[in-house]
């Protein structure tokens, strides 16, 4: 990527050398058509904080069930949609918008023996029809920061919730403002396209028709779990690029140091929104 060009997503260093993720399996024995337990791919598939603990955690406070119709918002690879699945028994439709992470969680979620459970969809949540009243909860993680136009998000998504249905949402906000350097790399290396204050994020959800709000700063746990994650990756540097490649690991150690030092800087937080839609 050229200086002046303008930021893509799919060059995010997060979302560059997916073969990781078959060389992740290969390291635990499971060839590229074997069949996967999902425990196996825990370590490899939950792109944000605090692992399948934090999806447990949302499926708890969503009640969720085998009766539960579940839209998942910006899946990546599908992990958090197979956790889901796979522990409470619901369903879950998982929309993703680039098609190479697509078709490694189609790929993924069939050979975890999860097809009946989650549907993949690929498409850009702005305009990928949803059925009216379709679903009993929405969650997200880490993903709707890459969405430019978040009150037409939240308008959607409120349609697509059932009356009483609710949404959990996780993402990245703004904890401080930007110096303008640490602004352009949000914008390039996290892809940034709705940084906002928390309680401006709160505003968006509620004019979307959104009731009990409730929002909880993640920052105090997240700004050192960004600075620990980013020492481990440096120390588990030689192990990490025998299993994975070198590119992989420094496609990843270039996220996770920018994450890191916009939380060292005081512009970076963490949010944590659950709103139900009356
Ligand atoms: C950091 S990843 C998190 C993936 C997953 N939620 C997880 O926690 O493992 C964010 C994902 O959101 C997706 N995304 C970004 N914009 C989107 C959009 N407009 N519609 C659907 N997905 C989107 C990205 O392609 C990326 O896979």
């Amino acid at each position: 990527m050229k200086e002046n060009d303008p930021p893509q997503i799919g060059a995010m260093p997060l979302y560059t050398h997916l073969d990781r993720i078959e060389r992740g399996l290969a390291a635990q024995g499971i060839g590229p058509h074997d069949p996967i337990r999902p425990e196996q791919l825990f370590a490899l598939d939950q792109w944000h904080y605090h692992g399948t603990d934090a999806i447990a955690a949302a499926g708890r406070a969503l009640g969720l069930g085998p009766r539960s119709r579940v839209l998942d918002i910006g899946a990546g690879v599908g992990g958090p949609a197979r956790f889901l699945a796979h522990t409470t028994g619901c369903h879950v439709t998982a929309l993703e918008l680039q098609p190479e992470l697509h078709a490694v969680g189609v790929d993924l979620t069939r050979r975890s023996g999860l097809a009946d459970r989650v549907t993949h969809l690929c498409g850009d949540a702005l305009v990928e029809p949803l059925h009216d009243a379709g679903f009993d909860a929405v969650v997200s993680f880490l993903a709707i920061v890459h969405i430019p136009d978040r009150p037409r998000l939240f308008a959607r998504l409120a349609r697509a919730l059932r009356h009483g249905g609710a949404c959990y949402v996780e993402d990245l906000c703004q904890h401080r403002p930007f110096a303008p350097a640490d602004w352009e790399d949000a914008r390039r290396i996290v892809y940034a396209n709705s940084l906002t204050s928390q309680a401006a994020y709160a505003e968006d959800v509620k004019a979307a028709g959104f009731c009990d709000v409730t929002v909880t700063d993640l920052t105090p746990d997240w700004a050192p779990f960004a600075a620990e994650r980013l020492a481990a990756w440096r120390q588990n540097r030689a192990a990490y690029a025998t299993v994975h490649g070198d590119g992989a690991y420094r496609a990843q150690e270039l996220f996770y140091s920018v994450i890191a030092r916009l939380y060292d800087s005081g512009s970076l937080g963490g949010v944590r929104l659950v709103a139900r839609r009356p």
